[in-house]
């Protein structure tokens, strides 16, 4: 079964390139995260399964189909992952949110997680979001703590992956990668080249 997805889709890739500009204001960089965010979702839950809810329409009283927005959990890594959760949970107005705070030491590349707020992910569908995936590290421990939660599904939506870091990455084989562009060079400091810089420092106003 395929698990890795780069997603074709021209607002996505419309959104892309306006944050690869490097004077969009931080501003309309979380708005394009967002936009981007929310793509990703609605292609990653497009055949996820449906009930049925009774509704008073205008004129019947019918059953329609719903999600149950209630089995999903969004999980942001902090700071970056931040504006693509508006955009998911625009879409999934119910969902709950929990958070992962993952920090990269810039000399080492290792990642560390320093703050964990999860709500209860036994049999949820987990979305994470995290627009960057360069050596993959900050993803990979994500990962690792919500899989020892028992979810019934983990979901990953980024904005762009490195070559090597979506390698590592997709070791997870129980794991889906919803993602919007695949850029070609790692750097010696661990930026995806052409990519869009720090996203959290774009995002934030923190340059
Ligand atoms: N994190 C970022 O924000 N940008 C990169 O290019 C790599 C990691």
């Amino acid at each position: 079964m395929e698990r890795v997805f780069v997603v074709d889709n021209s607002i996505l890739q419309n959104s892309l390139t306006k944050i690869r500009d490097k004077d969009l204001k931080p501003s309309l960089v979380r708005k394009h995260l967002s936009i981007i965010g929310k793509v990703l979702l609605i292609e990653a839950l497009k055949n996820e399964d449906i009930k049925l809810k009774r509704i008073e329409t205008w004129f019947t009283m019918d059953n329609f189909p719903v999600i149950n927005e209630d089995d999903y959990v969004i999980v942001p890594i902090l700071r970056a992952g931040l504006p693509m959760m508006e955009g998911c949970l625009e879409v999934l107005e119910d969902a709950k949110v929990g958070f992962l705070a993952i920090k990269r030491n810039e000399e080492t590349l290792e990642s560390k997680v320093f703050y964990e707020r999860l709500p209860e992910l036994e049999n949820k569908t987990v979305i994470i979001t995290d627009p960057m995936v360069a050596t993959g590290g900050s993803l990979i421990k994500a990962i690792e703590i919500i899989k020892s939660k028992n979810p019934k599904k983990i979901i990953s939506l980024n904005v762009i992956a490195s070559k090597e870091g979506l390698e590592r990455v997709s070791k997870f084989k129980d794991v889906f990668f919803y993602i919007g562009a695949v850029d070609p060079i790692l750097n010696d400091k661990g930026y995806i080249v052409p990519g869009i810089g720090d996203a959290g420092d774009r995002c934030f106003n923190t340059l």
